[in-house]
């Protein structure tokens, strides 16, 4: 094997999907003051690596391991450099840490511009402004997340999820990762453009429904994308096989937004409140901007709810007690347990490992000072699993949330802060109709086939098969 790709013996453990459920969990250290530094007291964060390429493939083939492993040996401050990057990114797992940062918006904002989301959504969505710009666009989105108009959003999530699950094979494997990503599709279409029934879609936006399909198969090939993340990487803008990659979802988006220009049809989906949406000085968003508003909201809201729903029965088909129970629940109409169990899918297994931020003031963590300008990760796999915080860790049992709600910053899967998810809740409305309906009405095949994988996919942590179940019965 090629030297860089040879990982340390350290690591040469169980991968920690693997790891046994009495594992005690990630040792948590207890020095948590943390904020801007005031003076010039800490030291300099511990290194895991000088290296920043065999850094950067370690993380890329070996996700939350790296980190794992390094946690134990480092503690959980632990600087990493990164190919493409002008200083050590630090990552931290200590709520207190985390709290400090989400709470200076202004000192740490989002670390946007290294986000290798940044060279396909583009600068001006918001997700990737910052400052009085995000402010103005979340306040612009909002009203569409809330819990009222999520309710806005049921027909069409009942709608997408009947139609699938008539339609299932019996007795043959099948991805629930795909499952989700059509359904999820369908409920982010509608919500976007209005189109409450696909059947009724224009020819345009039948066209953008293709592209956008098409880019996601593309996404889904994890040795694809992975390369194209690496010619990218360091980059803001787009690479050429990127660029190539966009171009056809980018031009059925700006045919989709000229026919609803031209038909001057006004309505309460997205596109018409970004259309309709003016500034201060009475100016309307530019074509680029209402593209890569449109494109953030329609990738952010779709592979993560599809692979929560893939990741939740990844789960359950493999604790066949905790299985028979959330389909009882489900059953009862028991969303106390449902929760519970969606809220330990999304500790044990969280889509999005990493959220950032970068410091603009030098900052303390514990003992360690971080220069401004350094980009901090919070890890919510490293977060999840801390011994601190939860009691076996490794184990999935969604009864450590029956009734309980998680203290604050020690259950992340939305972020926190001023840019915690936007559509956190219709991603909650989601998840409880797709997976209580599935629980319902579907029989899985329960398995002692060991845990998928953690495969990761652009800024994704996802089930390496994709949370292959076999359905035995459909009701
Ligand atoms: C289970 C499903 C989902 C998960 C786990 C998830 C997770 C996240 C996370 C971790 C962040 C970063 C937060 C931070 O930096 O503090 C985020 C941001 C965001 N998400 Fe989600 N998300 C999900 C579903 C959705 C859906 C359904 C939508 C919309 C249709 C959405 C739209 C966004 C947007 C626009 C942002 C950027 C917010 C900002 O920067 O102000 N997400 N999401």
């Amino acid at each position: 094997m090629n030297a860089l790709l040879q990982i340390p013996t350290r690591e040469s453990r169980p991968r920690w999907h693997l790891i046994d459920p009495d594992h005690p969990g990630v040792p948590a250290t207890v020095d948590e003051a943390a904020g801007p530094a005031t003076d010039a007291r800490g030291r300099p964060v511990p290194r895991a690596s000088s290296n920043a390429v065999r850094t950067g493939i370690r993380v890329l083939t070996r996700g939350a391991d790296t980190f794992l492993a390094d946690v134990e040996r480092l503690g959980d401050v632990v600087a990493y450099p990164f190919p493409g990057r002008p200083g050590p990114s630090v990552v931290i797992s200590n709520p207190a840490h985390i709290k400090s940062l989400l709470a200076e918006p202004d000192l740490a904002p989002s670390a946007t511009s290294f986000s290798p989301l940044r060279p396909i959504i583009g600068p001006d969505s918001v997700l990737t402004a910052i400052g009085d710009r995000h402010r103005r666009q979340r306040a612009l989105l909002m009203p569409q997340f809330h819990g009222k108009s999520v309710a806005n959003y049921t027909e069409a999530i009942e709608r997408a999820t009947a139609h699938r699950i008539d339609t299932l094979p019996v007795g043959t494997p099948i991805r629930m990762s795909r499952i989700g990503q059509s359904i999820t599709l369908d409920v982010i279409m509608s919500g976007i453009f209005g189109v409450a029934d696909p059947s009724t879609a224009s020819p345009a936006e039948h066209r953008l429904r293709q592209a956008v399909l098409r880019l996601l198969f593309w996404s889904t090939r994890s040795a694809a994308a992975n390369l194209v993340q690496l010619v990218n990487l360091g980059r803001p803008e787009p690479s050429l096989p990127l660029r190539l990659i966009l171009r056809p979802v980018d031009r059925s988006i700006q045919e989709v937004v000229d026919e609803r220009r031209r038909s001057g049809g006004e309505g309460h989906d997205i596109l018409s409140i970004l259309l309709s949406a003016r500034d201060e000085a009475g100016v309307a968003l530019s074509d680029s901007e209402i593209r890569d508003e449109l494109l953030t909201l329609l990738l952010a809201g779709h592979e993560t709810t599809a692979n929560t729903i893939a990741w939740t029965f990844e789960r359950l088909v493999r604790h066949p007690q905790i299985y028979a129970r959330a389909r009882k629940a489900a059953i009862d109409q028991d969303e106390v347990y449902l929760t519970a169990v969606l809220n330990e899918s999304m500790r044990s297994r969280p889509v999005i490992p990493i959220f950032a931020r970068q410091v603009t003031v030098p900052w303390r963590f514990g003992a360690y000072r971080v220069e401004a300008g350094s980009v901090v990760l919070m890890s919510t796999v490293l977060l999840h699993h801390r011994a601190d915080l939860y009691e076996r860790p490794f184990a999935f049992d969604p009864e450590r949330f029956v009734g309980v709600r998680p203290a604050p910053n020690t259950l992340m899967p939305f972020g926190g802060g001023n840019r915690r998810c936007l559509g956190a809740n219709l991603a909650m409305a989601e998840l409880r109709a797709v997976v209580g309906e599935f629980l319902r009405r579907t029989e899985l095949e329960t398995t002692s086939a060991p845990a998928e994988p953690a495969s990761h996919r652009n800024v994704t942590m996802i089930p390496a098969s994709g949370g292959l179940v076999t359905v035995r019965a459909v009701r």
